[in-house]
């Protein structure tokens, strides 16, 4: 049996199919990339719209299989951009009606992680989600992921983002700005003082932004400097909370993903503190860790096979379903 999962909250429209013991036949994928600029929900949608029918044919063309032989659609109904989240739901919904298979709606935080289980063999592990629009610090405890921690404004990697383009850098396909901010702070050892904000669990990046983009714009410190002050302040944050849930929970995992993932730095410094717990650390390959079809079509599979599945007529997206309200049976078993 096979899912059809698709992907689209936000930049990315992902159409993956998998078998239902988790091989994955085809991640296809395509990436809305504004011309300069943050991403524009009705732009990103409109985007989605226009290429849905050649991803679902590249999966299709990858999986070698045939529409026919999908068992279930999956669909990510939140969070995310209201635009970009109807986009996928209606090919979702055409799909699923014309196939006449069952709809399953997932939630994109839940996806994030159980496909980075699947990929690392993790069971059972605190996770990190850090990307341009999230940033949390779950574990699994009686039948849901909680949040051990979150931000309270913005996301790292927006944080990264934004910080880059004020520093006059431009994203290019394959280059994203984290990924330059980490190659010019691995080019210093200064530290520059910047604000550190945890608050009880949680973490904020607004003030820590503000105060770096000023600095930059006076002109005192050079960039480099200031990516590297950047990340050490930003990632320590990160790395604490994850230590507290860490040591809280007594979990033998540590589990890494969303594009911010890939920085080393910031892998560097969980992996002490995972050694330090005797935990085991994961980090999501690229692929599997940025936002892709693949993780919902797989967490379209467990919620099935746990009996979750929703009528076309009550598939209405939630742009801010958070994390802890998916009620997980499948992970107790
Ligand atoms: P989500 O919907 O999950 O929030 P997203 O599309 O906003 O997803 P991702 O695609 O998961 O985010 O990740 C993009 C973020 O990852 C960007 O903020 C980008 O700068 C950051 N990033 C990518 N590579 C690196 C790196 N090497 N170091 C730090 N950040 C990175
Ligand atoms: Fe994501």
């Amino acid at each position: 049996m096979y899912c059809l999962g698709i992907e689209s909250t936000a930049d990315d429209f992902g159409v993956a199919i998998l078998s239902f013991d988790g091989r994955v036949l085809s991640n296809a994928n395509s990436a809305y990339m504004p011309e300069k600029g943050g991403i524009h929900p009705r732009e990103a949608a409109r985007h989605h719209a226009e290429v849905a029918g050649k991803v679902l044919a590249e999966a299709f063309e990858r999986a070698g299989i045939k529409p026919q032989d999908v068992s279930i659609v999956a669909f990510s109904q939140g969070p995310g951009l209201g635009p970009c989240l109807r986009t996928g739901a209606t090919a979702a919904r055409a799909l699923a009606s014309y196939l006449r298979v069952p709809l399953v709606g997932v939630n994109h935080c839940v996806a994030h992680i159980e496909i980075g289980k699947l990929v690392t063999g993790a069971v059972d592990p605190v996770t990190l989600y850090v990307s341009g629009g999230n940033t949390i610090i779950s574990a699994f405890e009686a039948g849901r992921y909680r949040v051990f921690g979150e931000t309270l404004d913005i996301a790292i990697g927006n944080c990264l983002d934004v910080f880059a383009r004020e520093a006059g850098m431009s994203q290019r396909k394959g280059a994203p700005f984290g990924a330059m901010v980490e190659e010019l702070a691995s080019r210093s050892k200064t530290f520059v003082p910047l604000p550190y904000t945890v608050k009880g669990m949680d973490l904020s990046f607004s003030g820590l932004l503000t105060a770096a983009v000023q600095i930059l714009h006076e002109r005192k410190h050079s960039l480099e400097d200031l990516c590297f002050s950047l990340q050490e302040v930003a990632f320590s944050m990160l790395t604490e909370v994850t230590e507290r849930a860490l040591a809280h929970t007594e979990k033998l995992e540590v589990l890494l993903t969303g594009g911010v993932a890939a920085n080393k730095r910031l892998q560097s410094m969980l992996n002490v503190i995972a050694e330090e717990h005797n935990a085991r650390f994961c980090v999501v390959p690229k692929e599997y860790a940025l936002d892709n079809g693949a993780m919902i079509a797989w967490t379209g599979i467990l919620a099935y096979k746990s009996k979750i599945t929703l009528p076309v007529e009550k598939s209405f997206v939630k742009l801010k379903w958070r994390l802890d309200e998916v009620y997980a049976p499948w992970v107790e078993g």
